[in-house]
């Protein structure tokens, strides 16, 4: 909560309203994935946690939604969570994501070969029941999560996604998954108060489809959702960052995002985000291509980001991924780091979550 209630200091916001968003697993067993442990949202304890966190936001004058994600086949099956939960870890299809590497099980395994998931309703049902439990902690709506190689991309995406049922094989079949999980989203909430986030050029976690399917799947699977006219489209970018390379080349499919699924989204607002600097979102926004950009990573590294925009300070701090987690994952010895802000210094404990000095 401390963490979120020290995120959210007005020199982080700029004194301006903000949307934060943070992210809940609605399956009990999907604690584990392999960049860091995830939040549940599944159990009415969850939803006390939360309430904290919510209030902590509110506090500062800022918007809080809940962004409702279910692994798939990127958890791991010797996680403690998971074989406590009695559930084997999920897939459209048995097929294993390439890489992956799970520091905190013993052996550091990489991915393991999902079991197909016989009823994807009962996950379907499961997102609804986090969106109303999302309700019960107060969050301000939710954002389903279908990026990243999660199990709603993994369904969309016809390398992970060999189904031959209703749920995979043609566009239609690989998009009904996400596009039920949509509908019982907005069940809950109502569209205005439900975002989606997608990245069509994959890349992150073993995703990413030919550049000629990739671009007919999600013209229609944003299609399909524009229909239900969301509060908005989050449209990622390419990031080289998070796109592996595999058997010697880059595993995602590189292209003009926003240029080539914006003008399939016209009852909801358009958002971008992916390594934008703020001269280029600022052109984008004046351009009309979007509505808005979240900026993630110089967000971190930058404690005081929103006023170093207003007053073109620059954004030089370089950011250590090293420190985006803590040393539970076994990266550095210390879950401190040190960012400056432009007059004075912050030191943020991501360990313990606390703000621990702040001085002129
Ligand atoms: C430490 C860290 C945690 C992240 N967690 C999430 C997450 O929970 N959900 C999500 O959709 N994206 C997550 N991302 C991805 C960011 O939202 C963003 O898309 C990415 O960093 C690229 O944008 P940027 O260039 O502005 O940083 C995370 C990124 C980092 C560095």
């Amino acid at each position: 909560m401390e963490c979120y209630a020290q995120l959210l200091i007005p020199q982080r916001t700029g004194g301006k309203l903000s949307v934060a968003k943070t992210l809940g697993s609605p399956c009990r067993s999907e604690i584990f994935f392999p960049d860091a442990w995830a939040p549940g949202i599944w159990s009415s304890e969850h939803v006390e946690a939360w309430k904290k966190i919510v209030d902590a936001v509110h506090d500062q004058g800022c918007h809080i939604y809940c962004q409702v994600c279910v692994f798939g086949r990127v958890a791991h099956p010797n996680a403690p969570e998971q074989i406590a939960s009695g559930e084997p870890v999920y897939g459209p299809s048995a097929i294993r994501a390439r890489g992956g590497k799970f520091r905190w099980i013993p052996g550091s395994p990489s991915h393991a070969t999902p079991t197909p998931l016989d009823n994807p309703r009962k996950i379907v049902a499961q997102f609804k029941d986090a969106a109303v439990r999302a309700k019960e902690a107060g969050f301000d709506g939710v954002e389903l999560h279908a990026v990243s190689g999660y199990l709603i991309n993994q369904f969309l995406d016809s390398t992970s996604n060999h189904r031959t049922d209703e749920w995979g094989g043609s566009i239609e079949n690989r998009c009904r998954f996400g596009l039920e999980v949509v509908e019982a989203l907005v069940d809950v909430w109502g569209a205005d108060r439900v975002g989606i986030r997608v990245t069509p050029s994959g890349g992150y976690n073993d995703m990413g489809m030919p550049l000629d399917e990739t671009i007919v799947t999600y013209e229609y699977f944003l299609t399909e959702t524009d229909k239900f006219g969301l509060a908005y489209v989050n449209l990622i970018r390419y990031i080289e960052l998070t796109d592996p390379v595999i058997d010697g080349q880059r595993r995602g499919t590189a292209h003009d995002i926003i240029a080539t699924y914006s003008p399939m989204i016209k009852n909801s607002t358009i958002l971008s985000n992916g390594a934008f600097t703020p001269e280029e979102a600022a052109s984008f926004v004046s351009d009309g291509k979007v509505a808005g950009v979240f900026f993630g990573i110089p967000w971190i590294s930058h404690p005081d980001l929103a006023k170093r925009i207003q007053y073109g300070k620059l954004l030089d701090q370089k950011p250590d991924p090293h420190y985006f987690w803590s040393r539970r994952f076994g990266f550095k010895s210390s879950g401190e780091r040190l960012y400056r802000l432009s007059t004075c210094q912050l030191r943020i404990d991501r360990l313990n979550c606390k703000r621990v000095t702040a001085k002129q």
